[in-house]
């Protein structure tokens, strides 16, 4: 059955395959997670007035483009507008709970912009469906629409082109009518190259919604193969994980991922062609925290040994076994391989993994050549009919590089 074309604009997200959720507004003050004010049943008022003191001070949205282009993403997507209602832009007289009526007096979306264009990073935003702050929300669920829409339409007529918009919250409401076909229609007017997305949330990995929606996402989720054939339209799909366990930051939260496991996840991702959105919470004053971006700049130069093996290249029908996978472009195909540093010493060695032969199979190029991308090194291989064996060398004294990555031509 036949693949679809995928539409320009999504094609082109699926090429930026790495991308940075940043979770940031008044929640961040209270250093407990985005969801603290409901789960700690804050009054709305006494929540309200951290606008007094959200100077944002160190919000620099130059910088932060500058950390998510030095980490190897493509993209960033910020929380323009989250569960509590206060929004980063200047809503234009549509609710003063937002970043111009707090101490920080400034449109916080229009200077992320501002720094992603000077850094080549395509702005995205994620936007709340659902809202703990207006009334409207549970007690005239038209009027609180019509005030979400015209939100929407602000962000897509203030700021020139946008790359896409991120919603969540519809699983709030399983069985309201949220009018997805205006909202969307209003993203198509005025912003048509711009991705809609709208997330599932964690119950509903990868399901399709809406046929305006232009990717899938998978929570916090490893992402399943994307079947495509004979589909109407050719849907992207996107796995957004947070760095530690809260999307706001969190004070105490001390459950970091590392660097390796990071590489690790984008790594599955991209095997099934996913994007893979990495979350950062920012403190309260909009500084990054300094181990997030250390880990992403680490991450970042693992990436720029081989870009075209994470950004380019798709899913294959070439099969490795275990964690052991390929990608291709027309040219060529890239082997990841897993498992290449053995653990223990020389009393405990632990087992799986190490150097030595790695097969493929349904491998229907004829191979002339390969070698490791980060050194090199030209990699003896054997082929008969569609079984590729090469045989992997380990790292030298000094390297580990976690997942290494062979070009074969
Ligand atoms: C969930 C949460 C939310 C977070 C989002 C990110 O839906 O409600 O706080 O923004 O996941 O994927």
């Amino acid at each position: 059955m036949a693949i679809p074309t995928p539409e320009p604009r999504i094609a082109r997200f699926e090429r930026m395959g790495y991308g940075m959720f940043i979770h940031w507004g008044l929640y961040a003050h209270l250093g407990q997670g985005e969801w603290v004010q409901h789960l700690r049943k804050v009054p709305m008022d006494e929540y309200a007035r951290i606008k007094d003191t959200f100077t944002a001070e160190e919000f620099d949205g130059r910088q932060i483009a500058a950390i998510a282009k030095a980490a190897g993403m493509q993209y960033i997507t910020l929380t323009s507008r989250h569960h509590d209602g206060f929004s980063l832009y200047d809503t234009r007289g549509l609710s003063d709970h937002d970043a111009p009526h707090s101490a920080a007096g400034r449109d916080l979306v229009a200077e992320l912009i501002e720094g992603c264009r000077a850094e080549g990073i395509s702005p995205h935003f994620y936007h709340t469906t659902l809202d703990w702050y207006q009334p409207s929300f549970h007690n005239d669920f038209d009027a609180y629409l019509d005030y979400l829409h015209q939100s929407i339409e602000v962000l897509c007529t203030s700021y020139g082109a946008i790359g896409g918009l991120w919603f969540d919250g519809n699983w709030s409401k399983p069985d309201a009518d949220w009018k997805e076909d205006r909202l969307y229609g209003i993203i198509r007017q005025h912003q048509p190259e711009a991705m809609i997305v709208n997330n599932t949330g964690l119950s509903a990995l990868g399901a399709l919604g809406h046929p305006e929606i232009d990717s899938v996402t998978f929570e916090q989720g490893r992402p399943a193969p994307m079947n495509h054939e004979g589909k109407d339209k050719y849907v992207a799909a996107e796995m957004c994980q947070t760095m530690n366990r809260h999307w706001g930051i969190g004070a105490e939260d001390f459950n970091y991922m590392s660097p390796a496991e990071i590489i690790g996840h984008l790594c599955a991702c991209r095997k099934v062609g996913a994007n893979y959105l990495l979350n950062v919470g920012p403190t309260a004053s909009g500084r990054i925290p300094d181990y997030e971006s250390a880990a992403l700049r680490r991450v970042g130069e693992w990436i720029a040994t081989h870009p075209e093996a994470i950004y380019d290249a798709r899913p294959s029908a070439i099969q490795g076994s275990g964690a052991d996978f390929a990608l291709e472009t027309d040219d060529c195909v890239y082997l990841f391989i897993h498992h290449l540093s053995r653990g223990g010493d020389a009393h405990v060695s632990l087992s799986g993994g190490g150097a030595g032969p790695r097969g493929f199979t349904n491998v229907e190029r004829e191979v002339s050549s390969a070698r490791w991308l980060d050194n090199d090194e030209a990699l003896r291989f054997a082929q008969e009919q569609d079984l590729l064996c090469i045989e992997a060398t380990g790292y030298p004294y000094g390297v580990d590089r976690v997942v290494r990555i062979a070009e074969i031509r």
